[in-house]
């Protein structure tokens, strides 16, 4: 990989810093700057990463030297800092969502396809084990044609102050109130990459507005976004005929496992998940209508959860509740063809963040498509968009916007043997 890349990372607050030595490790990166509107955060990042600083965005913008940029600031920023750094002829990667509009990623979709940069969003939810395991095995043909399937994105509120706290300070309850899906990646994401090409058509979604917490979640004023649901679940129709439920939940009794399929059933095979268990179900040739039930818990899991999980499984389950393993690889994911550089380094979300910026590194030093590229991004994010407009009135099925697929001369790079460079 010739292609070298001087990035700005834009955002030293609280996420970003279990990324910058994943950027800087990488063979691609050959410099790095840190921005941020707060000195002290940037000053601080600077001096732990040793790394240099950059005095503003625009000035990354501006810069010649600088040839991509990745965009850590809070969630309703991405969209419009994207497009600007597109527009000023940069590549990009961004933290979730991509945008809180559909017009926002409509113009991003146009800029990336008309300038041919990488834009790649770092979507967790893509390496998850259970999401790897679906796609492998549709792929297959296990599930045959699919039918229905579940994803939840769960996330107190009660988990998620400090987050709000880090940028909106004593105001921090209005950003929290941020309708739940404006950020439904992690959970389409999950369901939707098994099935490449295919796109939600019509959404109809229902939102809890019973929550306590009237002080974050109400109608007229009480946020930035007149949004008075904590809790939205969302019924996707597919343009393959499956039907998908999404739940995005913001006020519940319930920490982790976080980010997860409970169903996703096929005409020939159904998965199914609960707290630590995974089982897989395929019709039996010997016994008509019979089904072949597996427990497949073992290939999801990292040693350390599954030792204690068949140890002893009430203490496992309350481990996991409280993050257990959420550091390490679990068994599905090709680790194996990640940098060498990446070998015992910093990791998260259930070892995905590795493959979310060496996907961006090796897009920019190939040319080609990250596998969460802006075509697949933008089917994951519009319907939670729509779903809240449908929520917002009741519960009326609305279309979907579409903004099709990438243009055919634009390969999506391999995510799973990741073969596509020298390395
Ligand atoms: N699983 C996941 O994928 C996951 C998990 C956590 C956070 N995130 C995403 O990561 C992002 C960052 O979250 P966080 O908790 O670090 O937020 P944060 O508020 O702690 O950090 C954002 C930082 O951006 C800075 N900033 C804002 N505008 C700026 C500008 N114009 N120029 C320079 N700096 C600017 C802020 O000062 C702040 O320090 C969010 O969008 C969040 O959605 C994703």
């Amino acid at each position: 990989m010739n292609k070298k890349m001087t990035l700005a990372i834009i955002g030293c607050g609280r996420f970003c810093q279990f990324f910058v030595p994943l950027f800087k490790a990488h063979p691609t990166v050959e410099k790095i700057y840190v921005c941020d509107i707060k000195k002290d955060r940037e000053e601080d990042y600077a001096k732990r990463f040793g790394v240099e600083r950059i005095g503003s965005f625009e000035e990354a913008l501006a810069s010649k030297e600088i040839n991509a940029v990745a965009i850590f600031t809070q969630r309703f920023a991405h969209g419009p800092m994207v497009i600007k750094a597109l527009e000023a002829g940069k590549h990009v990667y961004s933290a979730v969502p991509c945008g809180i509009t559909v017009d926002e990623i409509t113009e991003i979709e146009k800029l990336v396809r008309k300038t041919r940069l990488t834009y790649s969003m770092g979507e967790t939810g893509f390496y998850r084990g259970a999401a790897i395991y679906c796609r492998r095995e549709f792929a297959k043909g296990t599930f045959g044609k699919f039918v229905y399937g579940e994803a939840h994105y769960n996330h107190d509120i009660r988990n998620m102050e400090q987050s709000f706290r880090s940028s909106g300070g004593e105001d921090w309850k209005k950003y929290a109130g941020i309708p739940p899906m404006f950020y439904p990646t992690h959970s389409t994401s999950m369901v939707l990459s098994a099935m490449p090409g295919v796109y939600a058509t019509k959404v109809s979604a229902m939102g809890f507005e019973g929550s306590e917490r009237t002080d974050i979640f109400g109608r007229e004023g009480q946020n930035l976004y007149d949004n008075p649901f904590s809790n939205t679940a969302m019924l996707l129709k597919l343009s393959n005929g499956g039907v998908v439920r999404i739940s995005e939940n913001r006020c519940v009794g319930w920490k982790a496992p976080e980010t997860y399929i409970s169903q996703f059933y096929g005409s020939e095979g159904g998965y199914e998940f609960s707290v630590a268990k995974h089982h897989m179900a395929t019709w039996d040739p010997e016994k008509n209508g019979n089904v072949i039930m597996r427990d497949v818990s073992k290939e999801f899991h990292p040693e350390s959860v599954w030792e204690l999980l068949e140890k002893d499984y009430d203490r496992a389950i309350q481990a996991i509740s409280e993050g257990a393993g959420f550091e390490e690889s679990v068994p599905h994911q090709p680790t194996e063809y990640l940098p060498k550089e990446y070998k015992g380094m910093i990791n998260g979300h259930n070892g995905t963040h590795h493959f979310l910026i060496d996907d961006f590194c090796r897009a920019f030093a190939t040319g080609k498509l990250s596998p969460t590229n802006i075509w697949d991004v933008a089917r994951y994010n519009i319907p939670g968009l729509v779903a809240h407009e449908s929520a917002m009135h009741g519960g009326v099925p609305m279309d979907v916007p579409d903004l099709g697929n990438p243009p055919d001369d634009w390969p999506v790079l391999d995510w799973e043997t990741r073969s596509d460079d020298e390395r």
